[in-house]
Order: structure tokens, then sequence, then C-alpha cells
């Protein structure tokens, strides 16, 4: 059995937008991950920018912290063995047009911006975006 871990993930404001929560939801809960944490929250254009800080250099991240605070997003702490590699092989390809099939964003996802779900890309990131939104007490397993 592989370890037990913790990811954060972020349905994003496409998703919100388009009533897709629970049907982003399902697919995570089918796969084993359960939801530890949740909440449905607005960006401030400074917690964006904070929290996509790595990208600050990219072409595209005056308009990601634009879509990113453009509706309500749910941020989520996914728990279950191997979380951080689960979650984002069930989200897909950051672009929608390379995602597998039967991954979320080639189902949901509208353009490589608006698409729909963000995932932690290593276990030491995922607690460091896990502590971004959450405190301990707000995560219940
Ligand atoms: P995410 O996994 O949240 O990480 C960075 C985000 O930037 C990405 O998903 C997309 O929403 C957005 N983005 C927009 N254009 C690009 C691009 N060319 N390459 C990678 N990410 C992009």
């Amino acid at each position: 059995m592989p370890p037990v871990e913790r990811t954060l993930s972020i349905l994003k404001p496409d998703a919100t937008r388009r009533n897709l929560t629970g049907a982003i939801n399902d697919r995570f809960e089918r796969r084993g991950l359960r939801i530890v944490g949740q909440k449905r929250i607005k960006l401030t254009t400074e917690q964006a920018e904070r929290f996509y800080a790595v990208h600050r250099e990219r072409p595209f991240y005056r308009s990601l912290i634009e879509f990113m605070t453009s509706g309500p997003v749910v941020v989520q702490v996914l728990e279950g063995p191997d979380a951080v590699a689960l979650t984002r092989a069930i989200m897909g390809a950051t672009d929608p047009a390379k995602a597998a099939a039967g991954t979320i964003r080639r189902d949901f996802a509208e353009t490589i911006e608006a698409n729909s779900v963000h995932g932690s890309d290593s276990l030491e990131t995922a607690a460091q975006e896990i502590a971004f939104f959450f405190s301990t007490s707000e995560i219940v397993p």
C-alpha cells in the first residue's frame, strides 16, 4: 500500500461557473481520495499573486491572476494513498488538448488557462499549499 499523503486541489473559476464542483469531486472520491478539508472562497489579487509567485516571470502570469480572481474557487485538501501523484493523474496534463482520455482536464477544461483544476506538483509543495489556505483545525480526516 503506497503511503497516505495529502495534497491541495483548487477547483477553478471556470469549474464553479459551470456548476462542475460535484462532478469533479466525484472523480476524486471514486478513485479513493477523501476530501478532508474544503471551502469555497474568492481569491484576492494579492492571494493569487502569492500562490502563483513561482510563475511570476511567465508570460501568462497576469492573465492567470485575472482568471483566478474572476469568480469563486473551491480549495480542498485531498487525502489518500499516493495522493499527490494520483490527483495529478486524475486531473491530466495542464493543456486539455494534451490530457489523456477520461481525465478531468480532457473532459471539462476550456483552455490551457481555464483548465478547471489545480493540483500540487510534489509532496513538499503540497504541504506549503495546504498551509497557505487551511489551518490545522479546518482539516478533518
Ligand atoms: P496550474 O496547474 O494551476 O498551474 C499554473 C497555471 O497557469 C496552469 O494550471 C494554468 O491555469 C495556467 N497557464 C496558462 N497558460 C499556461 C501555459 N502556457 N503553461 C502552463 N500553465 C499555464
